[in-house]
């Protein structure tokens, strides 16, 4: 019985060794997603890559409070729609981004009569029904959201929290309760905490701080996301797979949410143009090292992992060709702006069969 079943499975084996495709490769270890925009979708070259090798979707802009919510009492699912749909016709899961978050949330949410704040109650009954609206309407089609949003502060200080407009009204509690709303719109959704460079250093610990402080207010949060806008010089990823596994030891699933990988060292050490035109090979090379090294990591940690979202679909369409440095071109992907795949590419699939 064993040894007629033996060469079924070297198939299977061998078909994972030979995948040709993210999600195939990994299929057996995490969700591989990207974060997509309304013209992604409708591009048939971007809607053919991402249908071959992408299983999850995140929204890149269109569910943020700016864009659903403009105008108090005006939602606008239109823009969203066109993502659900297509994620829909191709069997994708969907990560819903984000609403408690100090950017990209117009003044009004924060305005009160008569020119002054908004008190307590106003804010919170907006934001109670700000998630409701939004969650109600995709009940059972997006599974995922990052409910919170980059609370953590860039700086050493008393509070491990970023001194935003929610912080200054409602104070820490703002989190534990978004996570209420959020788990009585959808009780069967996975609720996340989502932050950056909090894969390593300070932002780390404080990060740790904040999920301790929800765990103690019983909020029902059931993972950490990882931005990990990380570049090719730092952090190390043992320092990355120490923050993984603490966050696991918590309790939490890891979702690496927002993956993408600058050339240029620190995000705005560098303020020139380096590469205008293209990538050099030896940066390339580095790149495709680190990614494999990465990949290799994650892999390690599957049990942690639940999934793995790059943030933008190829080099041409990255925010980082924007920020921190307006027009300075960068080459964070797998695939560079021509839709060809970049050694990172290969690397990311060698890693799934070593
Ligand atoms: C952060 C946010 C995202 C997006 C990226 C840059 O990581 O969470 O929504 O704005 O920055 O595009």
């Amino acid at each position: 019985m064993t040894l007629r079943l033996l060469p079924l499975y070297c198939l299977v084996a061998a078909s994972f060794a030979n995948a040709n495709s993210l999600k195939e490769a990994y299929q057996k270890d995490f969700a591989v997603g990207v974060a997509v925009s309304p013209d992604d979708v409708a591009d048939p070259a971007r809607q053919e890559l991402i249908k071959k090798q992408f299983n999850s979707l995140s929204f890149e802009n269109v569910l943020k409070w700016e864009v659903v919510q403009p105008n108090e009492g005006e939602f606008n699912f239109e823009l969203a729609d066109k993502i659900v749909d297509f994620a829909k016709a191709n069997g994708m899961t969907l990560t819903g981004h984000t609403f408690v978050w100090h950017s990209q949330t117009p003044d009004w949410v924060f305005g009160g009569p008569d020119g002054k704040p908004a008190s307590r109650e106003l804010l919170l009954e907006r934001l109670r029904r700000h998630i409701q609206t939004i969650m109600t309407r995709y009940k059972g089609v997006i599974s995922t959201w990052d409910v919170a949003n980059e609370l953590a502060s860039d700086e050493d200080g008393k509070s491990p929290y970023r001194q935003s407009r929610w912080i200054e009204v409602l104070g820490s509690e703002v989190v534990a309760k978004a996570f209420e709303f959020a788990h009585e719109a959808d009780p069967a959704a996975t609720l996340l905490y989502n932050d950056y460079g909090i894969e390593a250093g300070p932002k780390h610990e404080r990060a740790m701080q904040i999920l301790k402080d929800l765990s103690k207010a019983k909020a029902p949060i059931s993972g950490i996301g990882l931005q990990s806008h990380i570049s090719i010089f730092y952090p190390p990823v043992p320092e990355i797979e120490k923050s993984i596994r603490n966050f696991a030891r918590l309790g939490l699933q890891v979702h690496i949410t927002e993956l993408d990988m600058s050339v240029y060292p620190g995000f705005d050490e560098e303020k020139r143009n380096l590469y205008p035109d293209s990538c050099p090979p030896n940066l390339l090379k580095q790149q495709a090292d680190r990614y494999r090294e990465l990949f290799r990591m994650f892999r390690r940690n599957k049990s942690h992992i639940a999934r793995v979202t790059f943030w933008n679909v190829h080099d041409g369409v990255s925010w980082l060709n924007q920020f921190p440095v307006p027009n300075r071109r960068n080459h964070p992907l797998l695939w560079n702006s021509d839709l060809q795949p970049k050694p990172a590419y290969e690397a990311v699939l060698s890693a799934a069969s070593k």
